[in-house]
């Protein structure tokens, strides 16, 4: 397995371009089944996610073409016909995003058999109110042998669904399959996140009536068809806080490229708290720091409160501050597997709950230290930045996931970083 060296104590100074949103894109790959027609997705990110997710598309007849253009790197997607409605374990348990395909499945063929993701390191995530969605919108679902047999053999009808708590991939499964649904689909509860957006946008852009996103009430009137389109992928906001967060760690001055400021605010507010320079222009946001790190408490919600896939990264910020600060983890259950491992750094934080409280300390020695998931790892990452000495992070495979050319783009900006190569590994799921 891969691992990544960091020999900390170089501040940051530099430019980093934002990629394309990982939590956009597999959407958007998952909702390019719901037409015959090619969808064209720019300002791709090249992951472990979107390879992996590929593979799965493969195998329902979506042809896939990568190449680069104008705006970036594209992904060309393509399912004349889909050849086959069925999504294996070895696949599904590998990221659990890809169970999202279900919803396109029905709503396109009437049928789908659809392995259940599987646990999980940050908590239950169970897929309860995915299913129940898909049964409001008339799906009869059986499950056996871990595998989830849906049925619409007449096809999905409009309905009134009243999420019992905001989950972006219900929001987005439900989605999905409502678009190709006779009648009108009111979604109450449902999540905001800038990445539903943009995919009940390219969904219109394919011919579908959806309005309401961005809001707790989406409201899709069904069509009988959708059509092929061109869309951009919307920037990773959790990368552009990720290195927001690292240019704050490590000191110096960071300018984030191709990214909306906007949809990072309130991370970029909690770094002003912190004691960094933030400016935010129109697609930039440049973040510097060249004093003390102040303790800021942050409880992490939905969108748009903060983040929790930026909570380990803005928890390694906290271990250098100059006193105490709380953190809160609202969404999952066990979402703190980071704070032994930056404790092998020398940091000094005590877990109760739901809730970290992190006493600053002077400094961070390097040490050997275990990725558990995408943005557990993230968070060493950064803390190894600003640690003394050497930082190895371990299982790196888990950062590949979500984090495109993330040692090219920290040592572009003078990061001493590298990666060791090791074999091939055997993914897993977070
Ligand atoms: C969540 C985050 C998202 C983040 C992603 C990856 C929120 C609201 N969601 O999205 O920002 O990018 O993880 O880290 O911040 N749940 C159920 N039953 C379900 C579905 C969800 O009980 O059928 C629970 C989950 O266990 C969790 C909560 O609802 O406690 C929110 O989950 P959800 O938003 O669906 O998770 P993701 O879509 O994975």
């Amino acid at each position: 397995m891969d691992r990544i060296a960091i020999e900390g104590g170089t501040p940051l100074f530099g430019d980093i371009p934002v990629s394309g949103a990982k939590n956009s894109a597999i959407k958007l790959m998952a909702a390019s089944l719901l037409t015959s027609e090619p969808v064209r997705l720019t300002n791709m990110p090249r992951l472990a996610d979107t390879r992996l997710l590929g593979r799965l598309l493969t195998r329902f007849g979506t042809q896939i073409t990568e190449s680069d253009g104008a705006d970036g790197q594209e992904t060309l997607l393509h399912t004349p016909e889909i050849t086959s409605a069925f999504a294996p374990y070895d696949l599904v348990r590998q990221m659990r995003a890809s169970f999202n395909v279900l919803g396109p499945l029905i709503a396109r063929t009437g049928h789908a058999k659809v392995s259940l993701p599987g646990g999980c390191t940050i908590g239950a995530r169970p897929v309860d109110l995915h299913l129940k969605a898909l049964e409001a919108l008339g799906a009869h679902i059986d499950m056996h042998e871990g595998y989830v047999f849906a049925q619409a053999p007449r096809g999905l009808k409009g309905a009134e669904i009243e999420f019992p708590f905001v989950s972006v991939g219900a929001t987005e499964h439900a989605l999905m399959a409502a678009v190709l649904a006779h009648g009108t689909t009111v979604l109450k509860n449902a999540a905001c996140e800038p990445e539903i957006s943009d995919l009940a946008e390219c969904l219109n852009a394919m011919g579908a009536k959806v309005s309401g996103h961005g809001t707790t009430t989406i409201v899709v009137e069904g069509v009988a068809s959708l059509h092929g389109t061109d869309w951009s992928v919307i920037c990773d906001r959790i990368e552009a806080g990720t290195y927001a967060v690292a240019g704050a760690m490590a000191g110096g001055e960071v300018r984030l490229t191709k990214v909306r400021p906007e949809l990072i605010s309130i991370l970029l507010d909690k770094l002003v708290e912190a004691g960094c320079e933030v400016h935010r222009g129109f697609d930039t946001v440049t973040i510097k720091r060249s004093g003390a790190i102040k303790p800021v408490d942050v409880t992490t919600d939905v969108y748009p409160g903060f983040a929790t896939d930026l909570q380990a990264q803005f928890m390694a910020l906290m271990t250098l501050a100059t006193g105490e600060s709380v953190i809160k983890e609202t969404i999952f259950e066990n979402r703190f597997m980071h704070v032994p491992e930056l404790g092998r750094l020398g940091a000094d934080i005590r877990v109760t709950g739901s809730e970290a409280r992190v006493h600053g300390v002077a400094e961070l020695r390097g040490a050997q230290v275990m990725a558990t998931d995408l943005r557990a790892s993230a968070c060493l990452v950064i803390a190894g930045l600003a640690a003394r000495g050497e930082t190895t992070v371990n299982r790196v495979y888990h950062l590949d996931r979500g984090f495109e050319n993330l040692e090219g783009k920290l040592s572009a900006c003078g990061a001493k970083i590298r990666r060791i190569k090791g074999d091939t590994p055997v993914m897993e799921d977070e």
